[in-house]
């Protein structure tokens, strides 16, 4: 979510200049090769990638990996090692391949200082082993660049003391402490809300380097959980800065958003390299692999894009451009992309659904920034969206969609078509049932609930949460909203599938 442009502020900001320019930006380590901002992603059948940053370019990023600690006997390299005008900072990425499914990895980035981590490969389709994902979505910074109370106090918000990185009491503390507990993390949109960075005071003078300093702080503290765990990313509004209010109708100013600052330049910069295209068809029909290797050169990662794992099929949609009255697309206040050729994301998305063979992976789920169906009303809902995604996700047979961008979690009481309840509820309804997880904590604060709709079973906003999901079976997913803080479960559905269909058209 955002709030109105900060013209003020910003004002107010090129009047004073550099003068206050206090940007918190992270000490730089003196061996520059060490790896920061670590992360890992599913990226094929059987491979993973890794990326990271390094305060200054490499030559050849390379990670060591292997089966135990002391042997990691295989290597692999890149020459990518990238970065914008404005960073300070190169993305690295590297991709393993080759993997054994479902294996425990050690690696090591190869650097004069860097430590041995670990991971679990990804499973293949097909394999029906329960295993748990977790949604993590609209997550900001914390420190004294984002830490906020609830309902967005901004009242109390100089009140709260310094917290160090340890965040044992928020959605990052969380996932640590549940570690053992998920194998992977969604997260569609929303990441630092380095684009905030004027609602701290100290960052007015210079907020070109306050928002770089914001996306150091934050892929630093989300590090001991992005480099464990596959987590899979996708866009939403904030890895946008607003271009038409702060960087062309407030007049003579620069720093506000330089050019390397729009258009998804971050995002595209760390993730570009190491989100998938879509992992083809093990189906054994002849018409879905050749629907699932076009969905694979229509897909735009980070942007839109798929993956299996296990009984499960997973379509990262955007939200924000490269629709019909897309939220962000080009003339907007955000003004970004078109990413893709026109109508190439949805095409993209009908590809991919039709490809999905059901008695391979039985369950599909679509993750995206933008909710159509939430207690956010019209303001919120997006309808563009709505009337771009919805057929296709009908048609298919999807089973749940997941939304973040308001800031609560929600979850409808079954499935929803066309705005009205599917009488089927949980049990084996025709429509995708509906989940908001955008409740996981950022500088703006939480969404008031408002006016719950026929369709809502769920919907909190007292403290920060999150979803989880649990493929139990190929009939059975049990969704489950925890409380970051305390680790209380707020709310489960029990979503029952028959998935009879082999290839589901509706
Ligand atoms: C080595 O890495 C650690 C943390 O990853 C960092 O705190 C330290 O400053 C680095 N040492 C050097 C010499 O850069
Ligand atoms: C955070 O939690 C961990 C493990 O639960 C504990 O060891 C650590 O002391 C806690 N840190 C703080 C600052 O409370
Ligand atoms: C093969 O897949 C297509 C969808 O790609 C589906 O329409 C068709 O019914 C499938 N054929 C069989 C025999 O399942
Ligand atoms: C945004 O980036 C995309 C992809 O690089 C590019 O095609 C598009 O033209 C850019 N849009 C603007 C407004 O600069
Ligand atoms: C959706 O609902 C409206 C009425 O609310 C109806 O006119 C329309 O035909 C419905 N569309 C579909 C595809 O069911």
């Amino acid at each position: 979510m955002m709030r109105a442009a900060p013209l003020l502020l910003a004002l107010l900001c090129c009047l004073i200049g550099q003068t206050w320019a206090a940007a918190s930006y992270p000490p730089i380590p003196k061996d520059k090769t060490t790896p920061v901002q670590q992360r890992i992603a599913l990226y094929g059948p059987r491979a993973m990638s890794v990326g990271w940053n390094t305060y200054e370019k490499q030559s050849q990023p390379c990670v060591d990996y292997g089966l135990s600690p002391g042997k990691l006997t295989m290597s692999s390299c890149s020459d990518s090692s990238i970065t914008y005008p404005t960073s300070r900072t190169w993305s690295n990425s590297v991709i393993l391949n080759n993997l054994k499914p479902a294996t425990k990895y050690f690696y090591k980035i190869r650097s004069t200082n860097s430590s041995t981590d670990f991971f679990q490969s990804g499973r293949v389709a097909g394999d029906k082993t329960p295993f748990t994902l977790n949604t993590i979505i609209d997550l900001g910074v914390y420190g004294e660049d984002g830490y906020t109370l609830p309902h967005d106090d901004k009242s109390k918000r100089d009140e709260i003391p310094k917290i160090q990185p340890a965040l044992n009491h928020t959605t990052i503390g969380a996932l640590a402490k549940t570690i053992d507990d998920y194998e992977l993390i969604l997260h569609p949109g929303d990441f630092a809300y380095a684009d905030d960075w004027y609602e701290k005071p100290k960052n007015l003078g210079d907020g070109s380097a306050a928002y770089q300093a914001i996306l150091e702080q934050f892929y630093e503290q989300l590090s001991p959980i992005a480099r464990r765990k596959g987590y899979q990313a996708s866009p939403g509004n904030h890895e946008q800065v607003f271009t038409k209010f702060d960087c062309s109708e407030v007049p003579g100013q620069t720093q506000l958003c330089p050019a390397g600052q729009r258009n998804f330049s971050d995002f595209m910069n760390r993730f570009g390299k190491t989100m998938p295209h879509g992992y083809g068809s093990v189906s054994k029909n002849n018409s879905a692999q050749q629907a699932a290797n076009k969905a694979k050169t229509l897909a735009e990662p980070p942007f839109w894009y798929s993956f299996d794992y296990g009984s499960l099929h997973v379509a990262m949609i955007n939200t924000e451009t490269d629709f019909p009255s897309a939220p962000d697309g080009p003339g907007t206040n955000l003004n970004g992309g078109p990413i893709g050729a026109m109508g190439q994301q949805l095409e993209w998305l009908d590809a991919d659904l039709s490809s999905v063979d059901r008695t391979v992976t039985p369950w599909v789920v679509v993750a995206g920034h933008r909710p159509w169906y939430s207690t956010g009303g019209s303001k919120q809902n997006c309808e563009p969206c709505r009337k771009a995604f919805e057929p296709t996700l009908y048609k298919y047979g999807v089973d749940v969609a997941v939304f973040g961008h308001v800031h609560n979690s929600q979850a409808t009481a079954g499935g929803v078509y066309n705005n009205t309840a599917d009488p089927a509820g949980l049990n084996n309804p025709k429509a995708p049932m509906y989940v908001v997880s955008g409740g996981t904590g950022n500088i703006e604060g939480l969404t008031r609930v408002g006016e719950k709709q026929s369709y809502n079973a769920f919907a909190y906003d007292t403290s920060f949460s999150y979803a989880s999901f649990t493929f139990k079976s190929a009939k059975e997913l049990i969704i489950n909203f925890y409380r970051s803080d305390s680790g209380e479960k707020l709310h489960t559905s029990t979503l029952k599938k028959e998935h009879k269909q082999a290839f589901v058209r509706q």
